[in-house]
């Protein structure tokens, strides 16, 4: 497939990169600096752009079968509208150019997945460190929901750089109230791949922990 990634100079990000053109796909990703992306592979297209400037990402939407967003940052303390206003910008995108499939990474702990990230994420590390980001994530599932796309959210557990594991749980249902679950980003990038064709968690915001 040709994909467009969003995030491949983030850590999840570059596990999409690495594991879609190991499977075979065509990536273009679009990244806010190319020089920190340090993978060569005929099989992908490397594009200077940032979300928030509309302009710099809607003609690598051209001809693409889907996009996938590892999107983040660490501007935890501001109150910021990056992730939603990205993701806004993505949306438009991809409708003016006839993309539907959009599978977007978001967290546990988010609108209906409150609470599931364990005790010391509700009671501590959300409230405190995470509000801002929180809320700007909230919104982000909010638009992405409401869009006409065909997307699925993925809600990942607390992130690892461990190794692939190609057994994980995901579900509506997954997390805990009480202990903090963990998964590798290497596994989130592989359970969004592997949902590219799948209609199974289609308008579905899905949990995935180890
Ligand atoms: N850490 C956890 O435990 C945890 C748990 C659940 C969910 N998550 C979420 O999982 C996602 C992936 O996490 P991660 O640690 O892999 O992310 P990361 O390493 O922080 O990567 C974030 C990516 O987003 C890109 N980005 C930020 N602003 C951009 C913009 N305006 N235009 C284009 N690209 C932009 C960054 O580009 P630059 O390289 O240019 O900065 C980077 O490639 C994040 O949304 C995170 O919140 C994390």
């Amino acid at each position: 497939m040709k994909l467009l990634i969003f995030g491949g100079t983030g850590k999840t990000g570059r596990e999409l990169i690495k594991q879609g053109l190991a499977q075979g796909h065509q990536i273009t990703a679009v990244v806010r600096n190319p020089k920190k992306l340090k993978i060569n592979n005929p099989n992908l297209r490397i594009v200077k752009g940032d979300v928030l400037l509309p302009e710099s990402i809607e003609s690598s939407f051209q001809g693409q079968d889907a996009a996938l967003s590892a999107l983040g940052h660490k501007r935890f303390f501001i109150k910021t509208t990056i992730l939603s206003r990205g993701t806004k910008n993505i949306i438009s995108a991809m409708n003016k150019n006839g993309v539907k499939r959009f599978i977007c990474i978001t967290s546990l702990g988010i609108n209906d997945s409150r609470f599931k990230l364990g005790l010391y994420y509700t009671l501590f590390t959300i409230p405190i460190i995470l509000f801002f980001y929180f809320l700007d994530k909230s919104k982000q599932e909010k638009r992405i929901m409401e869009s006409d796309l065909d997307w699925t959210i993925v809600r990942p557990a607390q992130l690892t750089n461990g190794k692939l594991r190609t057994s994980y749980r995901h579900g509506i249902k997954v997390g805990h109230y009480v202990l903090t679950k963990m998964i590798s980003r290497a596994s989130v990038a592989h359970f969004m791949l592997e949902n590219l064709e799948s209609d199974r968690y289609l308008h579905k915001a899905v949990g995935i922990t180890n």
